[in-house]
């Protein structure tokens, strides 16, 4: 059966992407709307937004704003105005550092200190363990599933920006949640 017109819904989310500097949240973002990969890092100053639509399901357009935030200390100060209307996050920290996995807790903290959904509950998180393709984690999966209890944080992934990894998965369930609550 043809979808009537009426039946259609365009939404639009905002999502973040936050974490320590150099986890790769860049590299996510970038493979996720443009499918590509740089081995260069080139830091991210304040924030940047990539946009991707897709069709959900017959019915359902999503389009989707990711927000790159800088992850280094000293533009800490400027992302509670990044954070508005966020309805998503994606907490990533780099699975071979282990100092990246450490500062979670702080990046959540940050999160639902600066930014809630209207009707005043947590922004829904999703946890991302990058860089997996390099094979020397320093996290174990024990250590991460106990963060996320405690953090009551429902999924994490392990990702590979480099090699495309569960990026789709990890955002997806994102979106999944975010539709859920429209
Ligand atoms: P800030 O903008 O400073 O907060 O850092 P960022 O989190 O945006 O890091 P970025 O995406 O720029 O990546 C940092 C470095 O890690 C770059 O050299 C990337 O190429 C590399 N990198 C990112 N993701 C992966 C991955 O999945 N695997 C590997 N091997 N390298 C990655
Ligand atoms: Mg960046």
């Amino acid at each position: 059966r043809p979808v009537r017109p009426q039946e259609r819904r365009d939404l639009v989310f905002k999502f973040l992407v936050i974490g320590d500097y150099g986890v790769g949240k860049t590299a996510i973002v970038r493979r996720y709307t443009e499918g590509k990969f740089s081995s260069n890092y080139k830091i991210t100053v304040g924030a940047d937004f990539c946009v991707r639509s897709m069709m959900w399901d017959a019915k359902t357009r999503v389009s989707l704003q990711l927000w790159d935030i800088a992850g280094h200390e000293r533009f800490s100060y400027m992302t509670r105005v990044y954070y508005k209307y966020a309805v998503g996050c994606a907490v990533v920290f780099d699975i071979t550092r282990h100092a990246s996995f450490k500062s979670v807790i702080r990046w959540v903290n940050d999160l639902n200190n600066k930014v809630m959904l209207d009707d005043g509950s947590q922004v829904p998180i999703v946890l991302l363990a990058n860089k997996w393709d390099i094979g020397e984690s320093c996290v174990s999966d024990e250590a991460i599933n106990k963060l996320c209890k405690e953090l009551g944080i429902p999924t994490w992934f392990k990702t590979s920006a480099k090699y495309n990894l569960n990026i789709d998965e990890g955002i997806s369930k994102l979106v999944g949640e975010a539709i859920r609550r429209t």
